[in-house]
């Protein structure tokens, strides 16, 4: 069952029923100013840090999920009836509803009694704000009179205070309201510089900021008091909890159209320019009426939509694919480059799932996001490097995430990860291989922002390495630390306290668990650290860590082979876990995908006979689960892990994450079928038919589908914010459809599936745009390439030398 449709035109998912499973959602502004918004107008929105600079409030874990938000009301003037738009929060009986989420923007209405009314809400580009345009058609053949109301809920900053310190709040809350617009000012006083406003380009009939008055002392969001009598009330909010809504009338004649605009923003003013006149209480607002005054104007926020419009345009242009399969298509070209862009901008922060307040920037996904990101903003990738590495120790491990605002790095959900500092590896190797930017690695970069303790980047790759090679274990795999890539496997944690976190909870210096997923992450970042280093001159160097990943990878293995597959660690006792010889947690997907992946046992079968168990003892049809038979118990060496019902999350879900790992294993087999197969069985286009099983969202990534131990096989769950992103745009683009960046050029390598004829791309890679063709003759994986019409040899398109622009290349399989 579906609950809408892909318009892959105007690259938009069209969403036809309010009451979809679950919130489907979408993001607007991808640089500094965000919002999250529901297929209801539900959500809020943040700048920067959705922790400390919330700016509308937001209820998680709410009943319904989805409540509280952009909330538009139209009434009726003379039957005084009044109803939503968007269906939230008063869920009218609407026709022709529709919630179009698109690139940056969604555009949201319906149609009640005669009166058709949609709201486009978009951030524009380089701004600190918000524009909602509110568009109203009176379809009756009478005329009609008709309020329309906005309203927002203000979010006194902090999130997490907001949601907790009501002794204090409660007694903080301050407006200013001037020409209509409302300022939104609490601890402004004091030692904050920065304010909310929200405008409104009509003159209104009326206004409140209290939330009191607009809703009454026992009303809901679906029933406002005021909405209902008719007028606002003119409130000026005085503690409690400060709102902003607007009021305007329209006399409307038969067929009639008028818009209505609303901006919402964020404002800094300078700390000795705060208030105006100088010595008052009062918010200087000379420094932002002239940008309200600009997005209230129709005109220029149409120009600014187009703008944005054009710059998505571009961003995804540089990368696209005309495959047969129109599931690939719509995700690479649209969806999922678009999903790559809003893990990259939040991390794991804020989603209907992620609340904000619990996680900043993880260094280890933030470093995987960079494969699905790098080529759509490489100087935005760039800096996140930069900020990602000066977070980095000294010793070379990692805090496991900082705060987007402040940028430092913190332990609040647990540090000592050890997998964390090699992910800074494979961030920057896959910088360097899209742009030949070889000056960031001269680049000077602190250690724990530490002024003084500048190193360049390259030096902070080189202690990421060491960092395992002074941490390894009894059988010279590396030490897991914390856990590894797995968060929940806590192999030093022991923990017997109801309600202890296991990321955070005091961890045993353990010197006897092992990751075999940390020794195949391990060889692959000591190859690519070697073919960097071999670029710069340091042969010497380039052996080192050639011949460090070479002993790891015989390690690996003799002591992590099982007999037909990789094992997954050694616990503190030495036991093996991913083994034929345990009970529960035989087999996992993390060390065969990975191991794989890196080309561990690729020559000696080992590689095949892994992929082979993963396939028959993993693979499902909704995707390939974390490990079986799946933990039934609580076992205390093992943690968290166990701690889940079996089939979700960690303890046998579908962790779509991980599932990449497997295909780019198989794709290094050669086996292209199979390696698509596993692609779409977890592509969220090709599951729209069963979108009442799955319940996401139809057009992104979740985290996690239930695996078939769960009584909910096949439901996904965590939508949006995930290393599934990244790792899936980087598994189909660069590794089945083998259009890939390397640090000597663009490789052609494609493993696609035998029965597909062959596909086509655009890429552009370090300005040149590469028009690629890719016919199939054979079965196989052989590639033939020619470069403007001459033969090459190998399957790396030089680059060109003579500053032309535009290069095509035909390759021919067999
Ligand atoms: C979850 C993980 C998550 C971790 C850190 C665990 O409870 O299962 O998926 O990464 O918490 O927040
Ligand atoms: C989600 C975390 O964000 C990611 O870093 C981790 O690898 C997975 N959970 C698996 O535990």
């Amino acid at each position: 069952m579906k609950f809408g449709y892909f318009d892959d035109l105007s690259r938009e998912y069209v969403i036809t029923q309010p009451d979809t499973p679950l919130p489907w959602i979408n993001y607007l502004g991808c640089e500094a100013y965000f919002g999250i918004i529901s297929n209801t107008a539900g959500g809020y929105s943040f700048y920067r840090d959705a922790r400390l600079r919330r700016i509308t409030r937001y209820r998680y874990n709410n009943v319904p999920m989805d409540f509280g938000g952009r909330y538009i009301y139209l009434r009726d003037n003379e039957s005084k009836e009044f109803w939503s738009p968007s269906w939230q929060p008063t869920r009218n009986d609407l026709t022709d509803y529709t919630c179009r989420h698109g690139m940056g923007y969604s555009v949201i209405g319906s149609s009640y009694d005669g009166i058709e009314a949609h709201t486009r809400y978009f951030v524009p580009l380089g701004e600190n704000l918000e524009v909602w345009q509110l568009t109203v058609t009176n379809k009756r053949a009478t005329k009609a009179s008709i309020s329309a109301f906005s309203s927002i809920e203000f979010c006194l900053w902090d999130a997490q205070d907001d949601a907790t310190n009501f002794q204090r709040n409660f007694n903080t809350g301050q407006v200013e309201v001037e020409d209509g617009v409302i300022y939104h000012k609490t601890e402004y006083r004091e030692r904050r510089n920065h304010f909310a406003y929200f405008g409104c380009s009509e003159p209104l009939a009326g206004f409140d900021t209290q939330r009191d008055a607009f809703l009454g002392p026992y009303n809901g969001w679906d029933k406002p008091a005021a909405v209902a009598a008719g007028h606002l009330t003119n409130s000026i909010a005085h503690g409690w909890s400060p709102i902003g809504a607007h009021q305007v009338k329209l006399e409307l004649a038969p067929g009639e159209t008028r818009q209505i605009v609303f901006v919402l923003g964020y404002h800094e003013n300078p700390v000795d320019q705060k208030f105006d006149p100088p010595g008052s209480q009062t918010i200087n607002k000379k420094t932002v009426k002239p940008t309200i005054a600009k997005y209230l104007d129709p005109k220029q926020a149409d120009a600014a939509f187009e703008q944005l419009r054009q710059y998505w345009e571009s961003v995804l242009g540089i990368f696209q694919v005309n495959t047969p399969d129109i599931h690939t298509n719509r995700m690479v070209n649209i969806w999922n480059a678009y999903q790559c862009m809003a893990t990259f901008n939040m991390s794991r922060s804020a989603s209907f799932y992620e609340s904000g307040i619990g996680r900043g920037l993880g260094f280890r996904d933030s470093n995987q996001d960079l494969l699905g990101f790098v080529h759509m903003a490489p100087a935005r990738a760039r800096e996140r490097i930069l900020d990602l590495a000066a977070t980095q120790l000294p010793t070379g491990g990692a805090y496991h995430q900082y705060q987007p605002l402040t940028k430092r790095g913190n332990n609040d959900i647990g540090g000592g990860f050890n997998d964390d500092p090699h992910w800074l590896i494979i961030g920057v190797s896959a910088y360097l291989k899209e742009t030949g930017d070889w000056s960031i690695l001269d680049a000077p970069v602190q250690y724990d922002n530490e002024p003084g303790s500048e190193q360049p980047l390259y030096e902070h790759l080189q202690r990421s390495f060491n960092y395992t090679l002074s941490r390894l274990g009894p059988h010279g795999l590396p030490l897991i630390g914390r856990a590894d890539w797995n968060d929940c496997l806590n192999l030093n944690c022991f923990s017997d306290t109801p309600g202890q976190s296991f990321q955070t909870t005091t961890n045993k210096e353990g010197k006897v668990a092992e990751s075999v997923f940390i020794a195949g992450l391990f060889v692959l970042a000591g190859r690519e650290l070697a073919a960097i280093a071999s670029h710069r001159d340091l042969k010497a160097e380039a052996d080192k860590y050639l011949a460090e990943s070479a002993k790891m990878e015989k390690i690996t293995l003799d002591s992590g082979w099982d007999g037909e597959w990789f094992l997954r660690a050694y616990d503190d006792f030495g036991g093996k876990i991913g083994s034929k010889e345990c009970k529960e947690g035989k087999i996992f997907i993390e060390s065969n995908g990975f191991c794989t992946l890196a080309g561990i046992g690729l020559d000696d079968g080992k590689a095949a006979s892994a992929l082979a168990a993963v396939n028959q003892q993993l693979a499902t049809k909704h995707g390939i689960v974390v490990q079986q038979p799946a933990y039934t118990h609580y076992y205390i060496e093992m943690g968290e892990i166990s701690s889940y019902p079996p089939g979700y999350k960690e303890n046998a879900g579908v962790f779509c994450h991980v599932n990449p790992w497997v295909m780019i294993g198989e794709t290094r087999l050669g086996h292209g079928d199979l390696a698509f197969d596993y692609y779409s069985r977890i592509n969220p286009s090709a599951r729209e038919e069963i979108s009442d099983l799955h319940r996401c969202e139809p057009y992104v990534y979740a985290q996690m589908i239930a695996g078939r131990d769960a009584p909910s096989f096949g439901e996904a769950k965590n939508s949006w914010l995930t290393g599934t992103a990244a790792w899936n745009y980087y598994a189909i683009v660069q590794w089945i459809l083998g259009i890939r960046t390397s640090l000597e050029g663009l490789q052609i390598a494609p493993v696609i599936p035998t029965n597909w004829p062959g596909f086509t791309a655009t890429r552009t890679f370090r300005g040149v745009v590469y028009k690629i063709s890719i016919e199939r003759k054979g079965n196989g994986n052989q590639i033939a390439l020619t470069v403007d019409g001459s033969p090459i040899k190998g399957n790396i398109v030089p680059p060109p030398t003579g500053g032309q622009k535009e290069v095509t290349v035909k390759g021919i399989l067999s």
